[in-house]
């Protein structure tokens, strides 16, 4: 797979007219765009229509957490507006997630589209151990291969991952089972509020197969020159 292919561009705005002007200008370094909560909700479903019109995969990133009657219900209405990718928190437990990909399965057959992959959130990046001991949990070395493993079990694609435990994943999980994974920052970048952070030469040679980017791209100066060194710096993987 081409750097291009693997990089998610997370456009993460307000308004339909501005996402669409950062996709536009953005669609020559990433084959995909990750729509969260900020950008969906302020321009709903057309949002997503629009972009499949530029030719670029969606991944809608609304991280549904609930139980497996309402995802299911959100994964077929997903599934109709053709998404690419979409995801569910693995701590919504082994029946969220299993009635996940049989709606998707369902849904895609129904409408003669592509199953859309579906990956697990394991840890949210924006946290470390700290907030796992608190509650009474193992770190995040050890919670997140497990959640991977039950994600794997219920039949999901893959799992979000900090690039920290892109390996464990792997070992637990076996190299088919996809590691997407944000919290990327170019070496000498701020963190903003993410916590587990890696390099995208590190994600990559931790075994990532999709890098998810915002702001290090969205917010730099000149977004395109931070998008070339980005993807520069994934095919250096094999030199570290
Ligand atoms: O701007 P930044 O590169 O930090 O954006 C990361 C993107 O990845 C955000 O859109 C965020 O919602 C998403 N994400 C994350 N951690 C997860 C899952 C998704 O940061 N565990």
């Amino acid at each position: 797979m081409k750097a291009n292919d693997r990089l998610i561009i997370a456009i993460d705005q307000p308004g339909l007219a501005g996402v669409m002007r950062t996709a536009n200008a953005m669609r020559e370094f990433a084959a995909t765009v990750k729509i969260g909560s900020t950008a969906f909700n302020t321009s709903g479903p057309m949002v997503v229509q629009a972009l499949a019109k530029l030719n670029l995969r969606v991944f809608l990133d609304l991280k549904l957490f609930d139980i497996p009657e309402q995802v299911a219900g959100a994964v077929r209405a997903m599934t109709r507006l053709g998404v690419f990718m979409m995801t569910v928190h693995t701590l919504g437990g082994p029946e969220m997630m299993a009635a996940a990909k049989k709606a998707a399965r369902e849904e895609a057959e129904r409408q003669g589209v592509t199953v859309p992959l579906i990956v697990g959130v394991t840890i949210l990046t924006s946290l470390d151990d700290t907030w796992l001991t608190r509650i009474g949990l193992a770190g995040t070395g050890k919670t997140v291969p497990l959640l991977a493993a039950a994600a794997r079990e219920a039949g999901l694609d893959g799992v979000v991952c900090s690039a920290l435990e892109c390996a464990s994943v792997k070992t637990a999980c076996g190299d088919d089972f996809l590691t997407v994974v944000p919290g990327i920052r170019p070496s000498g970048s701020g963190r903003d509020d993410q916590k587990r952070v890696a390099t995208p030469r590190f994600a990559r040679s931790q075994g990532a197969d999709f890098l998810v980017v915002g702001r290090p791209i969205t917010a730099a100066a000149d977004p395109k020159q931070a998008a070339t060194a980005i993807l520069q710096d994934m095919d250096l993987k094999e030199k570290t």
